[in-house]
């Protein structure tokens, strides 16, 4: 299933459009344990991993990193209008990259706050948390 998600997130940028319902966990409980994937891990997995990879490699000449590039740990406001608008065209790390990032305005402000929250704390990343609020400053 998951495995179809991600083909799905792949194949056709219009399909995942199409689906008005995020396809996301409800926000996790207290409760949760450490055996249990954080919820950012979980939308990064149905949302980003087919491009940009489980370990964040990304795809050469394709798509990019998001392990050790400053894009993802460093200016926030850069990185979080990366998810709102999308990108394209741009060399990263003097790299250029032949797709296209697709804009995530889809999910909800809390689903981007833990998305970015799991890649700026993953694949060896040291960057501190994103928070609801500072997507909902940029989303207009
Ligand atoms: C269809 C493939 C695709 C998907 C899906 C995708 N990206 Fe990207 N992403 C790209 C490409 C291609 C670029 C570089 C665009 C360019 O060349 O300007 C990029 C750039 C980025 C960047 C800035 C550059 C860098 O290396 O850090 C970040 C951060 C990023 N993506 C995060 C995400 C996250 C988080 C998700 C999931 C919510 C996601 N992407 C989903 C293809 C994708």
């Amino acid at each position: 299933m998951k495995l179809a998600a991600t083909l799905v997130a792949c194949l056709s940028l219009t399909t995942v459009l199409a689906q008005t319902k995020p396809a996301v966990t409800p926000p996790t409980s207290k409760s949760a344990m450490v055996a249990v994937k954080s919820p950012g891990q979980t939308i990064y997995e149905q949302n980003c991993l087919s491009c940009h990879q489980a370990n964040g490699s990304g795809v050469p000449g394709l798509n990019p990193p998001l392990r050790g590039v400053d894009w993802v740990t460093g200016d926030k406001t850069r990185l979080i209008n990366v998810l709102l608008k999308g990108l394209q065209g741009q060399e990263i790390d003097g790299e250029p990259y032949d797709n296209v990032m697709p804009a995530h305005d889809f999910l909800t402000d809390q689903q981007l706050a833990d998305v970015l929250t799991y890649i700026r704390s993953s694949f060896g990343n040291k960057a501190g948390e994103i928070k609801p609020e500072e997507i909902k400053a940029l989303r207009k």
